[in-house]
């Protein structure tokens, strides 16, 4: 169901600006109204400035005019004043702001359009690789990519979760054969204890391998000869490689499950689903002139990128063994999303160390033409996730950190804190919450911090109770709540747009108007953390509210507009943070 939505005041007034434009230089029709919200209205446009440049006059003379023209006609603008050097200072109708409280409180999308309806966005995320532990780092990929796939199906995309699982290569035929050598090697998931996952035995089997592999000649061949049995699709390698899978899934959707995210098995199209397309993508890449042999390797030279010796970097298309590797696989991986599956836009989300793999083959999927104008496609590159110390995260011991022992950590932190806080909860209560809350510290902590930064993954930080934290937040829904319960407000408050408002109810019910606008932001720049700057920032606009605004002692029509704001502060949030994948508890 497609939905026009609310126009946000924001909008209401860049679009009277833009007419009052219109109306004082019609060839500036065009112009950016610049409105932002401000400190000294409610809103600010800046719009003379630059306009008096082009025009060559003076910006306090055109911003007075601007202000003379501005339509107050329907009830929106109640007020403009000219300041400094030619600012509209724009102020609001109380009216108009009660009126956008009522009509978000009565849609059910909060007054959101459904802005992405009719496209189909891929979002490559997640992709651990078969046979390995999932590391700190496929973490960022599966919080980022599950917090834009929500987001993006909100606005009414049709998004698709593609879990790209590295699932081939040369590695598995040398794992297979040291696999079938040491059948008392335990590896699957029902031999193992619950602390062990079947890809952490997997990955140590994998290990071991390779030893025997660089130390015993007779074994390296035996593995060579089981990865060309693989190749070729013997039937019993090929049920071996199956198996290996299959138990490696079953690890990462216990992570998956654990951290609430949206994938499921279904989403899972790894490396080998492009098998049977990589040899039709050379050949096509070749017969268009963009892939050229280099020593009988079959290469991409990029015209946009050179390397340090000034030669042009080069994607490998096919090695000179005729195998194919990572960038084959991502050459044939675009070409479907692209012409089988026709996305309109695509989404990689990995770190950004993939940064130049993914600018070569975007070019190449433009110079072959698979990517057009109408086609999107973002690498949405994240930072490193360090230790508390600000260095690589690593155990004391320098191996790969542990997702599940991370998980069970934050809950065990919360848990402790929320039991301080409410003794009288019982054990299962605060299980349920320790893990909300604690699940949700981790994945706020993420997309809280600018994607493209590193951050330090420091528990007892993300697990404050105040400042800018998921707990906080998750705290901040529950008060609400609270008072609603207080209130009796079981159904939804009328709203009277002629009551009064105050300062703390203004600066609430404006904050409450900018929901939707946020999140056209977040889609556009692929940027999580401007939605949980909203809301932390709308949780403490609700505190000086609740701070100065009594709301179940209050006389009508008082009372009944405070308990709307509250409803709908209540809905934005757990809206909100439901599309950071976080939970938010009605108690806490
Ligand atoms: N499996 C890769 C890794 O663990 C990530 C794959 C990302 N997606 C892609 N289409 N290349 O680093």
């Amino acid at each position: 169901m497609s939905s026009a939505g609310i126009v946000p005041l924001l909008g209401r007034v860049a679009a009277a600006v833009s007419e009052a434009i219109v109306r004082v230089r019609p060839e500036m029709a065009d112009a950016d109204p610049v409105v932002r919200r401000s400190d000294r209205a409610d809103f600010q446009s800046n719009a003379a400035l630059p306009l008096a440049k082009k025009v060559g006059m003076p910006p306090a003379q055109l911003g007075g005019e601007l202000a003379a023209s501005l339509d107050l006609a329907d009830g929106v603008i109640a007020d403009v004043q000219v300041s400094g050097p030619g600012f509209l200072n724009i102020s609001l109708a109380d009216r108009a702001i009660w009126a956008s409280v009522a009509a978000r409180l009565a849609d059910e999308r909060l007054g959101v359009p459904t802005t992405e309806n009719g496209h189909r966005v891929v979002i490559d995320y997640s992709a651990p690789n078969v046979a390995k532990e999932m590391h700190v780092g496929h973490l960022r990929t599966t919080i980022i990519g599950d917090s834009l796939a929500r987001v993006f199906g909100f606005l009414g995309a049709d998004v698709v979760r593609a879990n790209h699982l590295g699932d081939w290569g040369t590695q598995f035929g040398m794992l297979i054969q040291y696999i079938d050598e040491h059948p008392e090697s335990p590896w699957h998931t029902e031999e193992l204890d619950a602390d062990t996952s079947s890809v952490s035995a997997l990955d140590s089997l994998y290990k071991a391998a390779r030893a025997q592999f660089d130390a015993d000649p007779a074994f390296a061949d035996r593995a060579r000869a089981r990865v060309v049995a693989l190749q070729g699709g013997d039937a019993d390698t090929v049920a071996r490689w199956r198996e290996i899978v299959a138990e490696s899934e079953k690890a990462f959707g216990a992570i998956y499950d654990r951290l609430g995210v949206l994938l499921t098995p279904d989403d899972y199209v790894g490396e080998s689903f492009y098998n049977d397309q990589l040899a039709e993508t050379v050949t096509e890449l070749i017969d268009k002139g963009v892939a050229v042999d280099s020593d009988g390797a079959i290469v991409v030279l990029s015209e946009q990128v050179t390397g340090p010796d000034d030669q042009p970097v080069v994607l490998m298309v096919r090695k000179r063994d005729g195998g194919y590797g990572y960038d084959s696989t991502d050459l044939a991986t675009i070409r479907y999303r692209i012409a089988s599956m026709h996305a309109d836009r695509l989404l990689y989300v990995t770190d950004s160390r993939q940064a130049l793999h993914f600018q070569l083959i975007f070019e190449a999927a433009r110079r072959v033409g698979w990517l057009t104008e109408a086609i999107q496609v973002d690498h949405v590159a994240y930072g490193t996730i360090l230790g508390p110390d600000g260095k690589p995260f690593k155990t004391r011991a320098g191996g790969t950190v542990r997702l599940m022992g991370l998980l069970d950590e934050a809950a065990a932190r919360v848990r402790a804190v929320v039991a301080e806080k409410n003794p009288d909860l019982s054990a299962a209560e605060l299980d349920t919450i320790a893990e909300q809350a604690g699940i949700g510290a981790v994945k706020y902590a993420d997309l809280s911090t600018s994607r493209v930064k590193d951050y330090s993954f420091d528990l007892d930080r993300m697990t404050m109770l105040n400042g800018n934290t998921g707990v906080y937040l998750q705290y901040a829904h529950a008060r609400v709540c609270s008072i609603l319960r207080k209130a009796h407000a079981a159904t939804q408050a009328t709203v009277d747009t002629a009551g009064p408002l105050e300062p703390a109810e203004r600066e609430l019910a404006l904050a409450l108007d900018g929901y939707g606008t946020v999140l056209a932001e977040v889609a556009e720049v692929l940027e999580p953390h401007r939605l949980a700057g909203y809301l932390y920032d709308l949780a403490r606009a609700y505190t000086t509210f609740y701070d100065t605004c009594p709301v179940i002692a209050a006389d009508e029509p008082m009372r009944s507009n405070r308990i709307a704001l509250c409803q709908l502060t209540a809905r934005t949030l757990e809206l909100g943070l439901g599309q950071l994948g976080m939970a938010a508890p009605q108690r806490m």
